[in-house]
């Protein structure tokens, strides 16, 4: 049997077993707290660190990586841990395009961030790589939340033709070398693109038809170019 922690979480008592995140112990007593790199479905990396709440301890913890403790006493929403979550999305507003990235913008109004409170911060402004028939990557929309990576690699698809590349506040995701995702491991499975909480990855045809193309015509700018069949004669 496994063993079990009890802690207070917004003035509730709640009994978990041994290694429950705090976020999925907020869960089951209904108490909600905001995600972004986070996917429950993938392993979390604590990277955006949106879901940060006082746990008692010297700086705020990730919820979504933080294990309950014992007679922990958390707060998930106190004026600080607010505080900090409206700076981090008024940075993200600062410095990424978010207007493809519903659930942030939702945030965003939630935690009555001022988007214009950066002017001067620096935007990653960067190209958009069209360089397959299925999907774009435009990474002045990500937010490099590695969710993408994740499924790419170890979580569910263990193509890896997705990694950090740059340093600092130049780092993106990319591929090995910068190569072209077509001469990558990628096998276009589209679980990259089905994961990310942004506009970032987007499926070409979805692309194609926002830009006024009518279905046939994507259709034919997407289809897959089969090679012709060998004469067998
Ligand atoms: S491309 Fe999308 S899924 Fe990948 S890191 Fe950027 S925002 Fe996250
Ligand atoms: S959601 Fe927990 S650090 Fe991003």
């Amino acid at each position: 049997m496994s063993e079990t922690v009890t802690l207070t979480i917004d003035g509730q008592d709640v009994t978990v077993p041994e290694g429950t995140t705090i976020l999925d112990a907020a869960k089951q007593i209904n108490i909600d707290i905001p995600v972004i790199c986070y996917h429950e479905h993938l392993t979390g990396n604590g990277l955006c660190r949106i879901c940060s709440v006082d746990a008692g301890g010297r700086v705020q913890a990730a919820a979504c990586v933080t294990q309950c403790g014992n007679n922990m006493n958390v707060e998930t929403n106190s004026e600080d841990v607010q505080r900090g979550r409206r700076t981090i999305l008024e940075l993200l507003a600062s410095t990424v395009n978010l207007d493809e990235a519903p659930d942030i913008l939702d945030l965003l109004d939630e935690y009555k961030a001022d988007t214009l409170r950066f002017p001067d911060g620096a935007r990653r402004d960067m190209p958009v790589y069209d360089d397959n028939p299925f999907y774009l990557r435009d990474y002045s929309q990500c937010v490099n939340c590695w969710r993408c990576v994740q499924v790419c690699a170890d979580d569910a698809q263990f193509a890896f033709a997705l990694s950090f590349d740059g340093r600092g506040f130049n780092t993106t995701i990319g591929t090995f070398q910068n190569e072209g995702m077509q001469n990558t491991t990628c096998v276009f499975c589209g679980q990259c693109v089905g994961v990310c909480p942004t506009g970032a990855l987007k499926p070409k045809r979805q692309a194609l038809l926002e830009e006024g193309y009518d279905p046939d015509s994507v259709f034919e700018m997407t289809r897959r170019k089969r090679k012709p069949k060998k004469d067998k004669s």
